[in-house]
């Protein structure tokens, strides 16, 4: 047991709150060896308790050729500690293009598979795939490698697999520490591997460091120490456990389902993320206003409040496209209601938005009252009668807490439930024409744990491992594990409520615009950038958490959601003048610009509107939102890529740095600025539009630029965009539209600086015609007064 290094050690006693003894120890076959450092075992530091080289696993007994890869038949003969070992297992190895992908299954029953749609591949990949996968016998284990450079991406030897009815355990050896991605935690982008385990089970609580957020995302971008990269997404909705150690290891630990997962080749970043949402979902190209700045506030006590804050920014003159509502406008606080005395004119504010081209988003909760009387609130009457809400495990509506107090939560992986919170969304916007909706407390959250009458005594309840979940059980602050919902029970769908509920909202909303739905979500799971955004929920009005803003923002980005932002100056607490002024300057480049605060009764709190502070911090405050403003074209355009190709929006500089540096390279450059123009690029401002080209040592330079009515639907995949792509070589910039749309024809293109002309040019052409030009020492060329129509090919040339 000794000769295995503390870093090698995979943990055999992996239960919280257990001091393990060497008989407890024993009892499980494993080495025991207590570490003097560590005050505890297992998730935090070395484990006491590790299994030994020898350990029972599975064998592979057969493996033969598939049309797509290899299928074969694994067998473990000596039992777990964990009941219901499943000894017969089926491994199916998809050689699928850029990806790997492996399922094992269970082929005596069928097991519950995360109701996600991916991409079903009939054939396999070409003769030479970027990688190559060796299968180890006995004890099974799969090992994944790099073709080009022989680096080994994956290898599931290094410890026992586990594959029990509610225990499913799979370790990985990785290529280097650099690590991120494994949502939705507080955490820095690169993620510790020094026994650091990451939690995932969807949950309602104030980020904080180590423990289960909101939202479930299990993939994680690796670096190898050469600069490539690759990914590992592991399709599972069950609770789990992500443990990582210094080896570097990780081990996946998982309450149910299957094991199926990819293995993303890149091999550059920006790849990897693209390979995976061809996985999951590319994200929706969202409707122009959403990219503007949004007010809101939890405590506006009346629609003449809120009516007035938007009236302030219009008077000082700070852009806000978008005014936002919290559970205040509803009557007691029930969804598809609004207040008559406090905001009775609420439609009148809705109207004002309107005709200034606003728009107005308001939010709505899951919980449904219950306990009304009967015939006075459809949503509740009419959604038992159609019998869309989730069940407890007598088959009786499950009772919970929310704001109304007693609520029913819909079960949104039913589809009638889907047509049931359409119909109310559709006569809500009878009364109240919203832009867009809110989703929020979609955990679901519960005031009870479990519900009004807790929750039976079971399997599901108290499954043989509990991971590492805030409040110990899984119950904790949301509905009963053993709820049962439409496609399955609450236990292997707990973390898809925030995606189902975005579904339904977003089809709702797709019907009755007909523009793109903006819909923004507090619980996430893979594939949720087709369908909302996110914000990074209840931070408080600290420096720290105006910091810990940034790596939730890159990982989101990663993740698929690149519509992502946390609440500006702060949510819980006081903000100060200071801090609101940086948290706006640092949100203004948001991909999602929110300012919100929490309600404070007893009115200590300073408000953090912008209108609310002096002169300075709100001119301050207005400049940056103008400059935010003026990168829209840059922005939206990026915006579009990300709905294409799959790219990150709100990129982390490693993207852009992985081939020059070495393993300090990557941590040096994710700590460094805003935003950063790395030479070669164009970037797209201002309307009309001024053109920022940074050039490189070479003179090089390229950018674009996609440009549409900014919220049609589906305008890219039906030919209603233009598209303009500008490179600068040998001095001479050429723009080439490549794709015109009368939209273009509406823009002009007035200025562009050359950032890095060596040489003061003697003069400058534009289309062949002499113009006016500004010269600086700092090597900026400045061709001002354009008038250049963007929908029609021009070139610029300086000699
Ligand atoms: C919790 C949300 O995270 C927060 O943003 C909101 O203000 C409150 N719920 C009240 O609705």
């Amino acid at each position: 047991c000794s000769q295995i290094p503390e870093a090698w050690r995979f943990d055999c006693y992996p239960e919280r709150g257990v001091v393990v003894t060497a008989e407890m120890c024993h009892a499980r076959n494993c080495c025991f060896i207590q570490n003097s450092q560590a005050k505890t075992s297992g998730w935090n530091g070395v484990p006491w308790c590790f299994y030994t080289p020898e350990y029972p696993s599975y064998e592979l007994v057969s493996i033969t050729d598939t049309e797509i890869g290899k299928v074969g038949k694994l067998l473990r003969n000596k039992k777990t500690y964990y009941p219901k070992d499943i000894d017969a297992l089926q491994l199916e190895v998809l050689y699928e293009d850029n990806r790997l992908h492996v399922k094992i299954t269970d082929p005596a029953e069928k097991r519950y598979e995360v109701p996600i749609d991916v991409p079903v591949v009939p054939k396999t990949a070409s003769s030479n795939p970027s990688y190559t996968v060796d299968f180890i016998k006995e004890p099974f284990g799969l090992i994944v490698k790099r073709t080009q450079t022989g680096t080994v991406l994956l290898n599931t030897s290094i410890a026992p697999l586990f594959y029990a009815d509610q225990f499913l355990q799979m370790s990985t050896s990785l290529p280097s520490r650099f690590i991120y991605g494994l949502g939705e935690h507080r955490s820095n982008f690169l993620h510790d591997l020094q026994w650091n385990t990451l939690t995932m089970w969807a949950r309602d609580v104030p980020p904080m460091e180590l423990t289960n957020l909101y939202g479930v995302h299990p993939f994680y971008l690796s670096m190898e120490s050469d600069g490539m990269a690759h990914g590992f997404f592991m399709l599972n909705s069950n609770a789990m456990d992500v443990a990582l150690q210094p080896a570097p290891a990780l081990t996946w630990r998982m309450i149910g389902g299957i094991l199926d997962f990819y293995v993303f080749l890149g091999p550059d970043p920006s790849s990897v993320i693209a390979q995976y949402l061809d996985v999951v979902g590319k994200p929706a190209m969202p409707i122009y206003w959403a990219l503007g700045y949004h007010l809101c506030r939890w405590g506006y006590k009346s629609s003449d409040k809120t009516w007035n804050v938007v009236k302030e920014m219009r008077n000082y003159g700070i852009p806000q496209d978008v005014q936002w509502n919290d559970i205040d406008y509803m009557d007691s606080a029930l969804d598809f209601t609004y207040d008559t005395m406090n905001f009775s004119t609420l439609p009148d504010l809705v109207k004002d938005l309107h005709k200034h081209d606003q728009h107005y988003v308001m939010i709505l909760d899951p919980g449904i009252s219950n306990s009304l009387p009967s015939g006075s609130y459809w949503p509740f009457d009419e959604g038992k009668k159609r019998g869309i809400f989730i069940n407890d495990s007598n088959g009786d509506i499950l009772t919970g807490k929310v704001w109304p107090g007693l609520t029913a939560f819909p079960d949104f992986s039913n589809p009638d439930t889907h047509e049931w919170w359409y119909q109310n969304l559709k006569s809500f916007h009878e009364k109240v024409p919203f832009d867009g909706v809110w989703i929020d407390m979609n955990e679901p959250s519960n005031f009870f744990d479990g519900s009004l009458n807790g929750c039976p005594e079971n399997e599901l309840e108290n499954p043989p491992y509990t991971p590492g979940i805030l409040g110990g059980t899984l119950k904790a602050k949301t509905v009963c594990a053993s709820a049962r919902q439409k496609i399955s029970t609450h236990y292997n769908i707990h973390s898809l409520y925030g995606l189902m509920e975005a579904k339904a909202t977003e089809s709702a909303l797709r019907k009755i615009t007909d523009k793109r739905p903006f819909v923004i979500s507090r619980s996430t799971f893979p594939s949720q950038g087709k369908y909302s955004g996110h914000w990074l929920g209840d931070n408080r009005s600290q420096w720290k958490d105006l910091a810990t803003s940034i790596p939730g923002m890159l990982t989101f980005n990663i993740l698929g959601i690149p519509l992502i932002g946390a609440d500006i100056c702060g949510f819980g607490g006081s903000t100060t003048e200071e801090l609101c002024v940086r948290w706006t300057q640092l949100g203004a480049f948001y991909p999602f610009s929110r300012n919100h605060n929490s309600i404070d009764e007893q009115e200590n709190f300073l408000p953090s509107e912008p209108t609310a502070f002096s002169p300075a911090a709100r001119i301050a405050m207005k400049e940056v939102i103008l400059l935010r403003y003026s990168l829209f074209p840059h922005l939206y355009t990026l915006f579009h890529h990300a709905h294409i190709s799959g790219h990150t929006v709100a990129t982390p500089l490693l993207f852009h740095f992985v081939s020059s540096g070495g393993e300090e390279h990557f941590q040096q450059i994710i700590y460094t600025h805003i935003l950063y123009i790395k030479y070669i690029y164009i970037i797209i401002s201002g309307q009309p539009l001024n053109l920022i080209v940074s050039l490189s040592e070479d003179g090089l330079a390229k950018g674009d630029l996609y440009w549409d009515d900014g919220e049609t639907l589906d305008t890219y995949e039906k030919d209603q965009y233009a598209y303009i792509y500008f490179t600068v070589e040998q001095n001479t910039m050429t723009s080439e539209v490549l794709h015109n749309h009368e939209e273009a024809a509406y823009i002009t293109v007035e200025t562009v600086s050359f950032y890095g002309v060596k040489v003061e040019p003697e003069n400058v052409t534009v289309n062949s015609q002499e113009a006016a030009f500004t010269y600086h020492d700092n090597q900026v060329l400045t061709v001002t007064d354009l008038g250049l129509n963007l929908s029609r090919n021009f070139t610029i040339n300086w000699m």
